[in-house]
Formats: structure tokens, C-alpha cells, sequence
């Protein structure tokens, strides 16, 4: 058997253990939503998602640990940023104290890295320089990574992430949080009739603007209660994946990488991924995006990242904090 790596992720709304072998066998992830319970509140409720997490984390540990004997572990990774300092304060204590008890490495991972490194577990055959476009509900980043642990940002948005937008046009069209999967689905049930504006930042900008986008769609409803939400949908993510393709097009005019990875949880919208393809094929360049399971928050690529720091010797302390605005 190769080295085990336990990955926790309590960043958000879901708390998420795994078990990984060697950076990419999946033995065995578990996640446990908390969103039935914040889709009221149409978003998170940070002091909601402390107290799930507490609620579940040990649970879902015996569940993880029935058919796999703890001692065999050989450390224990840990989202241990950006994202809520509650839920983030979770896992790593319960991290922590696994890692004392069985006297094995503590591993801090960047939740953003974990995302990437979702692609890792399936890809077959990394290959860098790679052009990185990790979109999820708290960022839009736009990275050229020269090997594991070496990234350097192109681009990040200035207001909204895509996730969030996705959500925000959810609450226009009175769709329940988050709202990123049902508009992919009303989209495929609809036609992009309507133009939304695509922000057009400073010439040379790898940089994302969503907010005028949402304020858009809000105002096109307003304006036009008879058009129907499938043709906005379509409309609404037509514009979106327009501006994710235009910067994605020109890092890989500027920087020619030798393959292109999607991550983060709008990373399993249909469209996106649809358009991600076909730049592969035009510029010849290789695509992967992991399957959909990987796309949202999960521990399984908090194990991946943590093997490769794993392999490295990089381990953390045990008075490791959490840090809610964490960079890459
Ligand atoms: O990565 P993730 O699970 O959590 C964060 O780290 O934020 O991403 C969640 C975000 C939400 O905003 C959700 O609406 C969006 O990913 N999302 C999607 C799709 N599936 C999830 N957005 C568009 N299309 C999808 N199919
Ligand atoms: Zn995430």
C-alpha cells in the first residue's frame, strides 16, 4: 500500500473527509451539505455552518475510519484557508488533534490549491507550464502554473466571483441557493436571445468584473417580466462564459502553455466546460477539468495537495491558525 493522506475540509458550507492514496486513489470520500439548512437565508450563514460542521465532523470520521484502520494514515491534511474562520477553525482543531494522537505530520492546504489539485487525481498526465482557471463561489483566478506549488496569478476579479454571480442572478430569478447547477440546467432548456454586457477592463487586464453583469440581468427582468427565466439563463451564461473564454484566449496567446485546467465548483457548468474544449482544440492545447464530483468542495482534493506537500516534508505546526483571506 502506498501513503494514505487524510484530507479535512470544513472552508464553507460542506464539511468533507477523504481518504487518498499516493495523490490520486480515492479509497474512499464522504461529504455532508450543509445547504438545506443556509438555503433559506439564500447564502450561508457563517455561525450556522461552525455549528453543522461541529455537528457532523465526527460522524462522518467513524464513517470514514470503519473500513480503514486510522493507524495506517501518514498525515492528515487540512484546508486551513481562505474561507469562513469558524468553519475553517473546525477541521483544523479536529486535524490537529488526530495529528497529535497518532503522531503523525499535520498538513496545511490552501483550499484554492486543493481545487486545482482536484484535477490531479484523474489527470493521467500532468503537463507544465499549464494555464489555470479556478471559478468557484469566492473566486475567479486566472493562474499560470509552472509545476505543483508554483503559481503565478494573471488575473483575479474585482468584485463578484463567478460562483457568487451565478448565485446573485439565482435570487433575480427567485431560484434557491446556490443556484449556479439549476441555471446551467434552465440554460440547456433555453437560447442565449438577450445581450448582457461583458465588462471590458483596462487593455492588457487579465482581471474579471461580474458585478455589472448581475446588475444587468436585474434590470432586464424588471424591464421585461414576460421573458422567460430559460432564455435569460442562457443568455445570463452565455455572457459569463464570454468573459471567462476572452482572458482565458489571450493567457494563452501571451504565455502558450502546454495544457489547460479548470477547476472550482462552476467548473462542472456545461457550458464552460463546452468551451473549454473547443479552445483545446483550436489551440491544439490539452484540456482536463476534473468530473463533476471533484468540481465542488470536497476533502479528496485537500488529500491531493497535501500529498504533494506530503513528498516535500512541508508540514505545519500544531498551533497553525486559520486565515480567511488566504492567497495562493
Ligand atoms: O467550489 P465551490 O463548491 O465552493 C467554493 O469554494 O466557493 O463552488 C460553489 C459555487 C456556487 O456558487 C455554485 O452556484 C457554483 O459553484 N456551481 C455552478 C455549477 N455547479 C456549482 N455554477 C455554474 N454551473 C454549475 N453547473
Ligand atoms: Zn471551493
Amino acid at each position: 500500500m502506498g501513503k494514505v493522506i487524510l484530507g479535512i475540509e470544513t472552508s464553507c458550507d460542506e464539511t468533507a473527509v477523504a481518504l487518498v492514496e499516493d495523490g490520486k486513489h480515492v479509497l474512499k470520500s464522504l461529504i455532508s451539505s450543509q445547504i438545506d439548512l443556509h438555503r433559506k437565508f439564500g447564502g450561508v450563514v457563517p455561525e450556522i455552518a461552525s455549528r453543522k460542521h461541529l455537528e457532523v465532523i465526527f460522524p462522518l470520521l467513524e464513517e470514514l475510519f470503519s473500513d480503514f484502520p486510522k493507524e495506517k494514515i501518514a498525515a492528515v491534511a487540512v484546508t486551513y484557508g481562505p474561507g469562513l474562520v469558524g468553519a475553517l477553525l473546525v477541521g483544523l482543531s479536529v486535524a490537529k488533534s488526530l495529528s497529535y494522537a497518532l503522531n503523525i505530520p499535520l498538513i496545511g492546504v490552501n483550499h484554492m490549491e486543493g481545487h486545482i489539485f482536484a484535477n490531479f487525481l484523474e489527470d493521467p498526465n500532468p503537463v507544465f507550464p499549464a494555464l489555470v482557471l479556478v471559478v468557484s463561489g469566492g473566486h475567479t483566478d486566472l493562474i499560470f502554473m509552472r509545476g505543483f506549488g508554483d503559481y503565478e496569478l494573471l488575473g483575479e476579479t474585482i468584485d463578484d466571483a463567478a460562483g457568487e454571480c451565478f448565485d446573485k442572478v439565482g435570487r433575480v430569478l427567485n431560484l434557491p441557493y446556490p443556484a449556479g447547477p439549476i441555471i446551467d440546467r434552465l440554460s440547456s432548456k433555453g437560447k442565449p436571445l438577450y445581450k448582457f454586457p461583458v465588462a471590458r477592463l483596462k487593455e492588457g487586464s487579465y482581471n474579471f468584473s461580474f458585478s455589472g453583469l448581475k446588475t444587468a440581468v436585474r434590470i432586464f427582468c424588471e424591464k421585461n417580466p414576460q421573458a422567460r427565466a430559460e432564455d435569460i439563463a442562457a443568455s445570463f451564461q452565455e455572457a459569463l462564459v464570454k468573459a471567462l473564454v476572452e482572458k482565458t484566449v489571450k493567457a494563452l496567446k501571451n504565455y502558450q502553455p502546454a495544457k489547460i485546467y479548470l477547476a472550482g465548483g462552476v467548473a462542472a457548468n456545461s457550458k464552460l466546460r463546452e468551451e473549454f474544449l473547443n479552445l483545446g482544440k483550436a489551440f491544439k492545447v490539452p484540456v482536463h477539468f476534473p468530473s463533476l464530483q471533484y468540481c465542488t468542495d470536497n476533502a479528496a482534493m485537500i488529500a491531493a495537495a497535501g500529498y504533494h506537500r506530503y513528498l516535500l516534508g512541508k508540514y505545519a505546526p500544531l498551533n497553525l491558525n486559520a486565515y480567511p483571506s488566504l492567497m495562493l
